[in-house]
């Protein structure tokens, strides 16, 4: 028999910077769904990815002298690397960038167009560079944008649009003959006022820049990124190439994690854009609410707060990041995300809790049967309540999980691992062991522990991949005993098994001393400027790498600021051999006349690259200071063309 398929999606994030925990928790929740579907024996495809194209990226690069491309290149490896850190089991990783998706959205687009669903227009309005959104006059909070509150600019340009009036009247519908369309309830009350304002044609395309997805028949607008980045959840399974067995298999989706804030574009452009091509919709959009970093805003990355995951889970383990994510806020409501909360849950939770719990049971287990239990055990009324809430633990968890509410699902196998210490206590093994008569009682108390602990391992695996192996090692079990299936029933370790005791899963953590490391990390200098990602130490090379890289004094002979782009200087400089057009972004720093007729350091066999429509030839150095400044490596006085080496 085939089986049944679950297709789960993250947003494809923007690589303007490096992942924080917020994008690690949207792509956890997702990986504990996706794990906990193939344990219960369904096909999963479970997909990520990045969102490359705008003019966002493109004045981040320009920025920084390089290529949109060789911009994001160097971010997406950082997303990449962030998951396998965090065990992300996804099964594709889409990027916007690739080929078979910028085709794919052209014919999407295209086929839009023949409908006649997009049309020519001309648009004039507020637009916000952060957030790629235009807004209309009234849609704009004290003449800010309503998102994001930054400063929009009045923006008017020749345009595609898609006809998004026309949809209201079937979304709303929609929403209303799929009732678990929107998760939770409440964004589907913000959608529906939403709609009822009056849905207005959105703009399409773009030719204020060119980093996007050209429209294949009017090649001076780039399809809009939106439009571009909804269509990554089809084309990354295939739709609009030539093999799209994957597409057929697995759309539509069964469901789509996003953050609250792109609630509206998953639920109305999205599925407005699909039945305009008449293709399936998804079943069902959860928009979970943000972590907020210490002081209340969603978006902090120092204060007060490490929120960087590779360090988090460097001091922490995987795990113990995973579970915190999960279980401390609910997935529909907004929450604090604090490093002592954080370390309290390792604490409490797993050092105590699991960890006692385990650590107490393997010991037991060896120092009064030497790590087997024996077959012949005698029950009791006593272990009836425990039996029963192991029993029903998975069947609870089940529940949970399909409805997204990891933190209920976790609470619950908590709440077991806490009736399981309290079994512990009640049956005071450490009295039945001085009593050789009660040794098979002692032997069933042994037995029913380390039940109640292989049915926990199974149901955390989804939320705590490397924990649960650890767990099963030490009691001995093998992979047939920790299916899923043996999970929904109690008595099914098998006789004989050597259980072990190992090593401690989670230390315990000494609060005010970690505390105290913590604010020193965030105190340090070291994450300057929270928007410009820094490359963090770089693999050592050899002399012959170094030799490719062609670095010669150039004489700057004419510079001029280029008009489309704030940051950036357009310099003509003399290479010794001929003159060549530099672009540099600095000139927040520098002014032409600072510049001309200086020398400089030019690396001079760069791959050329069109930075805001002007061609540029090289890079010059420049080094970054601790105030966040950029200064120009001057070389007056070096004869002009000279190579350094
Ligand atoms: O919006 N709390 O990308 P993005 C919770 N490219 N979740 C958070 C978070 C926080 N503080 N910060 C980020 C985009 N997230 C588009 C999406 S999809 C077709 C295109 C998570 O890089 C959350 O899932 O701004 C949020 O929706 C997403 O990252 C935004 O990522
Ligand atoms: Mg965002």
């Amino acid at each position: 028999m085939e089986k049944k398929t679950f297709y789960i999606t993250t947003p494809i994030y923007y690589p303007s910077g490096k992942p924080h925990i917020g994008h690690s928790y949207t792509t956890v929740a997702s990986d504990a769904i996706a794990r906990y579907k193939r344990m219960q024996g369904y096909d999963v495809m479970f997909l990520t990815g990045t969102d490359e194209h705008g003019q966002k990226i493109e004045l981040k690069a320009a920025e920084e002298g390089v290529t949109p491309k060789e911009y994001v290149d160097r971010i997406v490896a950082m997303f990449q690397d962030t998951w396998k850190l965090l065990n992300i089991s996804n099964d594709k990783f889409i990027r916007t960038t690739d080929g078979y998706h910028e085709k794919a959205v052209q014919k999407i687009f295209r086929a839009l167009y023949d409908r006649g669903e997009i049309y020519k227009g001309k648009y004039e309005g507020w637009y916000c560079t952060p957030c790629e959104s235009f807004w209309t006059e009234t849609q704009l909070v004290d003449g800010k944008c309503p998102d994001c509150g930054r400063e929009v600019k009045r923006a008017s340009e020749e345009a595609y649009f898609f006809r998004l009036s026309n949809y209201g009247d079937r979304l709303l519908r929609l929403y209303e003959e799929n009732p678990e369309f929107i998760q939770p309830e409440s964004r589907k009350n913000e959608m529906i006022s939403f709609i009822k304002q009056g849905l207005e044609d959105l703009c399409v395309s773009r030719t204020s820049f060119t980093w996007g997805i050209p429209v294949d028949f009017d090649p001076k607008h780039v399809v809009y990124v939106w439009v571009d980045a909804l269509s990554n959840y089809i084309t990354a399974q295939g739709y609009g190439s030539e093999d799209d067995s994957d597409y057929r298999k697995y759309w539509p989706a069964d469901i789509h994690f996003v953050g609250k804030e792109i609630v509206r574009f998953h639920t109305i452009i999205w599925p407005a854009m699909l039945m305009a091509l008449e293709l399936p919709l998804p079943k069902r959009v959860y928009g979970h609410g943000w972590l907020l970093f210490g002081d209340g805003t969603k978006m902090s990355k120092s204060k007060g707060n490490v929120v960087d995951p590779n360090i988090l889970c460097a001091r922490y383990g995987v795990d113990a990041i995973r579970y915190f994510l999960l279980r401390e806020i609910p997935f529909g409501a907004d929450g604090l995300f604090t490093n002592e909360a954080l370390i309290n849950r390792i604490n409490s939770d797993l050092a105590n809790d699991l960890g006692n719990l385990l650590s107490r049971t393997t010991a037991m287990v060896e120092k009064y049967f030497g790590g087997v239990i024996p077959a012949e055990r005698e029950a009791a009324a006593l272990d009836e309540e425990l039996i029963a809430m192991g029993s029903t633990l998975r069947e609870k968890c089940d529940r949970f999980m399909n409805a997204f509410q990891f933190s209920n699902a976790l609470t619950e196998i908590w709440r077991f691992i806490a009736r399981t210490n309290k079994y512990i206590d009640e049956t005071m093994p450490w009295a039945l062991a001085k009593d050789e008569s009660r040794k098979a009682r002692l032997a069933a108390v042994m037995y029913n522990l380390c039940e109640a602990l292989r049915i926990v391992s199974v149901l955390i695996a989804p939320f705590m991949p490397q924990t649960a192996p650890k767990i099963q090692a030490q009691l001995g079990l093998s992979k047939d005993d920790v299916t899923y299936e043996s999970a929904g029933a109690w008595g099914k370790t098998p006789a004989g098994v050597t259980v072990s005791k190992g090593e401690t899963l989670f230390p315990r953590i000494d609060v005010d001393k970690e505390i105290e490391e913590l604010n020193a990390i965030i105190a340090s200098p070291a994450p300057a400027a929270p928007e410009t990602p820094k490359i963090e130490g770089l693999a050592q090379i050899g002399i012959e790498e170094f030799a490719k890289v062609e670095l010669r004094i150039v004489e700057i002979k004419a510079c001029e600021p280029i008009k489309k782009a704030k940051k950036l200087l357009k310099l003509t400089v003399d290479d010794g051999a001929g003159e060549r057009t530099v672009v540099s972004g600095i000139s927040k720093w520098y002014k032409p006349e600072d510049l001309i007729g200086h020398k400089v350091v030019c690396v001079a066999n760069l791959k050329p690259a069109v930075l805001q429509g002007v061609e540029s030839c090289g890079m010059l150095l420049a080094a970054d200071t601790q105030e966040g400044e950029v200064k120009v490596l001057f070389a007056d006085g070096f004869p002009t063309g000279a190579m350094l080496r």
